[in-house]
Formats: structure tokens, sequence, C-alpha cells
């Protein structure tokens, strides 16, 4: 089988977890020891950010954010349905409403327009998502944002590598929250970080990551233990490092699927606007009259052959049972392309004469 996405761990990321172990120092009282320290600033220096907060998770990332920017209960924050569900949670766990709000049917990410038809006076954030690694449209979404006075938290989790205007994700952001999942495009196994340009939300969201501590035993509001561990840190800080080859490789693979799969009608293949920079954590395409279970069969067609295709997601959060709560909008183009699409494995471990076999089993499946 070849995977929609395969861990690239090699020796270095070993030797570096065997080091840590051997220091003796495996983790911090308030959640920076020296690996993670010296993580965060590489990070931070890679996405062009004053600070990066290291977590254990990218949803304690996220939830971190929505907590730093003071939302709570009675509040509403905007987010694409089309997403993993993460990024609902977080806000349901603090209390507030998630406003679910539909796609765009090119790039399935939310529009600026859609957002802004959204606002009520109970609105205080927005969280546009990178889906598949493709940066939102966020100039235009920081402008409603000011215009409004809501805080932007971008959830960047599939989007190491992508930039969006020449900059990396979070630029526009008030915070950017980044996962470092086993599949991610770097991995620490599970992992997770913040970056912001603020100085004021940095240092809270650091206090919080750590029960609201600055000193020990002493805490100065609600937090939590997201700490992450030094020996994760390590591997972040190898994985980082050999990003830019993870993506160069992606970057390559991508290209060369579209070339295979363009003369397929049937499909619309994934899409980088001009002035974006795809990180294809994910390459997805859509069948563009798939009604029912076609897709599905396709999907299990290419499973059949070896080839690890994926649903990427299956049903939007706004019709997940628990989700149902916060209303029943009509999502049309979430809904459809939901039916419709799948994920195809362009990981940095996957050959051209794999693409080559992939694009072809396609072609074959969808006739
Ligand atoms: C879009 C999106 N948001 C949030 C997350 C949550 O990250 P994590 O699994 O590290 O908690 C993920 C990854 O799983 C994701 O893909």
């Amino acid at each position: 089988m070849i995977p929609i996405n395969v861990p690239q761990i090699g020796e270095e990321e070993i030797a570096a977890v065997v080091k840590v172990m051997k220091s003796g120092i495996i983790t911090h009282g308030l959640g920076a020891g020296p690996m993670v320290t010296k993580f965060e600033k590489a990070f931070a220096k890679f996405m062009n950010a004053r600070h990066a907060i290291a977590v254990n998770t990218g949803t304690s990332a996220l939830h971190l954010s929505i907590a730093g920017a003071g939302i709570k209960r009675g509040h509403e924050v905007i987010l694409p349905s089309f997403t993993f569900v993460a990024t609902a949670e977080v806000i349901a766990m603090i209390g507030a409403k998630p406003v679910f709000v539909d796609i765009d049917p090119e790039t399935y990410n939310v529009s600026p327009r859609i957002i802004e038809k959204a606002i009520t006076k109970k609105t205080k954030a927005i969280m546009p998502v990178d889906l598949y690694g493709l940066p939102a449209d966020m100039q235009p979404i920081r402008e409603i944002a000011d215009k409004h006075d809501l805080a932007i938290i971008e959830d960047a989790a599939q989007a190491h590598g992508a930039s969006y205007k020449r900059k990396p994700p979070g630029v526009f952001a008030d915070t950017a929250c980044w996962s470092f999942y086993a599949s991610k495009n770097m991995t620490t196994g599970e992992g997770g970080m913040i970056t912001t340009n603020d100085d004021e939300i940095a240092e809270k969201l650091r206090f919080m990551r750590s029960h609201g501590e600055k000193e020990k035993y002493k805490s100065l509001m609600l937090g939590h233990n997201y700490h992450m561990p030094e020996i994760q840190a390590a591997i972040g800080l190898v994985q980082l490092k050999r990003l830019p080859k993870f993506i160069g490789k992606r970057r390559q693979n991508a290209k060369k699927l579209s070339a295979r799969l363009s003369k397929a009608k049937k499909l619309q293949l994934p899409k980088e606007p001009k002035g974006y920079k795809h990180s294809w954590y994910l390459y997805t395409v859509r069948l563009k009259d798939a009604k029912g279970k076609r897709r599905d069969k396709i999907v299990e067609k290419l499973k059949q052959k070896g080839i690890g295709a994926e649903v990427y997601y299956v049903i939007p959060i706004h019709l997940m049972p628990y989700y149902r709560k916060f209303g029943k909008p009509r999502l049309k183009e979430a809904e459809k392309t939901a039916r419709q699409v799948f994920s195809l494995p362009v990981h940095p471990g996957v050959t051209a004469k794999q693409i080559e076999f992939i694009g072809e089993t396609v072609l074959h499946a969808i006739e």
C-alpha cells in the first residue's frame, strides 16, 4: 500500500532523541526546556514571526489561541464547516458558538465575502483554515477583521512550507496554529505550535501553556498543562531543517500527478492560484459528477490496487451529530465537496514510478 502520508523519520531524528534522553532533561516545569526554546526560535524564524510557543498538540494550540483571545460564552466565532473537527472543537470547549460557513468550490477555503456575511454583534473572531496546505485569502480577511474589530486565529495545521503573497501562513493573523501530528508535512509524533507577532499575546499564551504560571505555584490566570516534551522538540528541530526538501518533493510529485491526470475531464484537479504556494499536505481531486456512493467506490477500488486514497472530509462539521445543536445551515458547497473529493499520496516517500502508477490507476478507475 502507498499510504496517504508517512512520517519521514531518519537517523538524525533518532540521534536527536537519544541525545535528549542521555542529557537527563526531558521536560521543563514551565514548559520551555532548552530544546523547546531552541525549536521555538528556529520555528519563529522560519515562519517570519516574532514569537513561537510550542505545545503538545495542534488542538492545544487552537484552544490556547481561542482562550487567549478572550473568547467566551455568548461569543461567536466564524469558521469553515469543511475542515478537521479540532477547529470547531476548541470553540465549543470554551462555551462559545461556532458559526459554520460555506467554502469556495475551487480552493475549498473560506472566502472573505462569505465571512463578512456571517458577522453579527456577537462575533469575536474568524478562524480561516489553510485547507490541504493551500493558504486562505488572508489579506482581505485581515481587512474585514480590522473593520469589525475581530481576532484572526489561522488554522495552519496543514500548511508548513506554504506561502501567500510570498509570506508564510500566520503573517496576517493574530495567532497561527500548527500541528506536528504524525501525518503532517513535518512531525514530532504529536505536537503543536502557535506563532504570533504580538508580544502581549505571546507572553499570555506562555503562561496559559503552563497552568497560568509565570513562576511555579503562583497561577496568574487559568491555564493548562500543554507542555511540549524535550524529545518532541529535538525531533521537530531536525524535521524543520528537512522541511524545504520535503516540500520540494511534494511539489514535484503534485506537479507530475497533475500532468498525468490533466486529460481526465471528470476530475477537478487541485489549484495553486497565482501568489500562493501550496504545501501539498494533501493532493485532493474532485470527481465532478459524483453522486451517492460513486466516489466511495472509486476510493475502494484504488485501495484494492494498493493506493492509500482517503477522503478528507466525509462529513462537514455542521452535519456531525454533536455539532448539529449549533444550527442547521445549508452549506451547499461544503456538502457537495464532502461527497466528491478524495486525496492521493504525494508525500516525499512516493517515487516517480509510483506517481505514474497512481495516475494511471486513477484514470482507469474513474472510467
Ligand atoms: C486542519 C487541522 N486543524 C487542527 C488539527 C489538530 O492538530 P492535532 O492533531 O495536532 O491536535 C489538525 C490535524 O490533525 C488539522 O488537520
